[in-house]
């Protein structure tokens, strides 16, 4: 049964006017931050809000790709309205074609006049019909449309060292090599920009169930001759390569790929290092509903998706211990909650609803990638557009914004910004046997000064009032709140704006800066 916490009425009017507290009567627990904005820490990269978007179900066909003949307004192919709702949240990059399809991609399939590409059997998600509409120089468009850096996976589990070199200078020779021309005649005579490069995709599991020994192997060869020939991309701009690391708690692949570049000879290199990490609720084979769920599987959710923190926290004590220095970034770049498929939907599609305990995950799993700034420069959430824990939703003509998509739109601020040392007292949210930290909070400050805060409560029935002391605090200070009535909230095809930002009050005196939130909310304060 769905646990409510404000009426309907105030449901309704969410959306247009500023939020103000609606539980004077029930008891406020206080939280006092502690910002030591004089302590700056690491900056936090941009790349830590990526997106994923994988040849799985409607993430590409129908999520992104309508083709250009499509009544649905599109760019070359590729929808507008996806494109415009992506540019909002500032995406820094896409990581695609996959995932496990992209160790069974073979990037000639997508190139050429499009009535002649290959038609494939996508064995990876379902069997269904792959057309390959949608290939390389398509993607390439819809990142240039979005404004997003490229992150490539090449593939290691069924392809050769041949092919991802030949892919890799047919998108970046900027000389006239036979694949630069084969380029120019296929419409792009300017060489691309690969920013990332992912050297296979769990090739624990489904791309190719290699043992840490042979990947590091085969990772060694692929890192070598898959070369950016762009000579434009030097210094800060130079292609990262990214090896496969840890999975859920399994930490074989990570330390084998550090103890090889530990060892490295001259010829190869790496730049980074991945980890996957899904929030299952609770098992994998029944992980539970995405929706129409209770305050027991919402706790679940919760509770499962702060196990990143100890992943994280372990995989950068590996990494450590071979690279002090922090060379090599962590990209966690597969995350998200992960549940049963929508009920009448192809199992294989990966199809969910997208609630307010998204919207919680989200904002859990970003904050803590910024307090891991340090190491983590990259992440990619899983997935963009129809699969998993989507930002959009797509029905035919119709699109929709989902919970998720509006934390990122809200946490746009703190991509750049610098993260500030700060203090709390989470102080606990119970349900039943399970007890979580009540609240998460992250403090930065970006390049005009001013002080960001992003506020979780994640408890269900408790409102909380923060305090944060921020010297030389005026009366200017602004937020934004995302909640809503019930911890499956969410927003529908018929109902697309049930769970949006809206305004939020805050009081600023003497410097002492003093925000009430409802239960179930994601908050973010500018503080000037
Ligand atoms: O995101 C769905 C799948 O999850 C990806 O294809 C794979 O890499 C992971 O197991």
């Amino acid at each position: 049964m769905t646990r409510r916490h404000l009426g309907c009425a105030i449901a309704a009017v969410l959306a247009f006017v500023p939020w103000a507290p609606a539980f004077a009567q029930t008891e406020r627990a206080a939280v006092g931050i502690e910002i030591d904005a004089a302590q700056a820490g690491p900056t936090i990269n941009p790349n830590i809000f990526g997106q994923f978007a994988e040849h799985l179900g409607t993430g590409i066909y129908g999520g992104v790709w309508v083709g250009p003949d499509s009544p649905i307004p599109n760019v070359r192919g590729i929808r507008s309205d996806v494109v415009q709702a992506l540019r909002a949240i500032k995406v820094p990059n896409v990581r695609w074609p996959g995932g496990c399809f992209a160790d069974e991609y073979h990037w000639r399939d997508g190139v050429g006049p499009a009535s002649e590409r290959r038609h494939r059997l996508n064995a990876s998600w379902g069997n269904v019909i792959e057309p390959n509409s949608f290939g390389t120089h398509e993607f390439m468009d819809f990142a240039d449309q979005v404004g997003a850096e490229v992150f490539l996976s090449v593939n290691v589990g069924s392809g050769t060292v041949q092919e991802a070199a030949d892919w890799l200078e047919y998108l970046t020779a900027d000389q006239p090599t036979a694949l630069a021309q084969e380029r120019a005649a296929n419409g792009h005579p300017e060489p691309y920009r690969i920013k990332y490069l992912g050297l296979g995709n769990e090739n624990w599991g489904c791309g190719g169930a290699m043992s840490p020994e042979h990947y590091v192997e085969a990772m060694k060869q692929f890192a070598i001759y898959s070369r950016n020939l762009n000579r434009a991309q030097t210094g800060e701009t130079a292609m990262q390569r990214v090896a496969v690391g840890w999975d859920s708690g399994d930490e074989d692949y990570t330390e084998a790929v550090m103890q090889a570049w530990k060892d490295k000879v001259w010829s190869w290199n790496i730049e980074g290092v991945s980890l996957h990490g899904y929030t299952i609720p609770n098992s994998w084979e029944a992980k539970g509903p995405s929706v129409g769920f209770g305050e027991d599987e919402y706790a679940k959710g919760i509770r499962a998706t702060l196990k990143m923190e100890g992943w994280i926290t372990a995989q950068t004590a590996i990494m450590d211990r071979y690279d002090p220095e922090k060379k090599l970034a962590l990209f966690v770049d597969e995350w998200g909650l992960w549940a049963d498929p929508m009920p009448g939907s192809n199992p294989a599609f990966l199809q969910q609803q997208n609630t307010m305990r998204d919207a919680v995950i989200a904002a859990l799993n970003l904050n803590i990638f910024m307090r891991h700034a340090d190491r983590v420069r990259g992440t990619n959430i899983a997935q963009m557009a129809n699969v998993l824990q989507a930002m959009i939703l797509t029905d035919g003509p119709r699109m929709v914004l989902t919970p998720t998509y509006h934390v990122y739109e809200m946490y746009v601020p703190f991509q750049g910004a610098t993260l500030a040392a700060s203090t709390f007292d989470a102080g606990n949210y119970t349900f039943e046997d399970i007890s979580l930290p009540g609240v998460d909070a992250v403090a930065a400050r970006d390049g005009e000064g001013r002080l960001w805060l992003s506020l979780v409560n994640v408890d269900v029935r408790s409102p909380r009032t923060f305090t944060a002391r921020v010297a030389g605090a005026d009366a200017s200070a602004v937020g934004r709140i995302l909640t809503a009535p019930a911890v499956d909230s969410h927003n529908s095809f018929d109902r697309p704006t049930d769970v949006q930002p809206a305004s939020l009050a805050v009081r600023v005196l003497n410097g002492e800066v003093t925000i009430d939130l409802p239960p179930l909310s994601v908050a973010v304060i500018q503080v000037r």
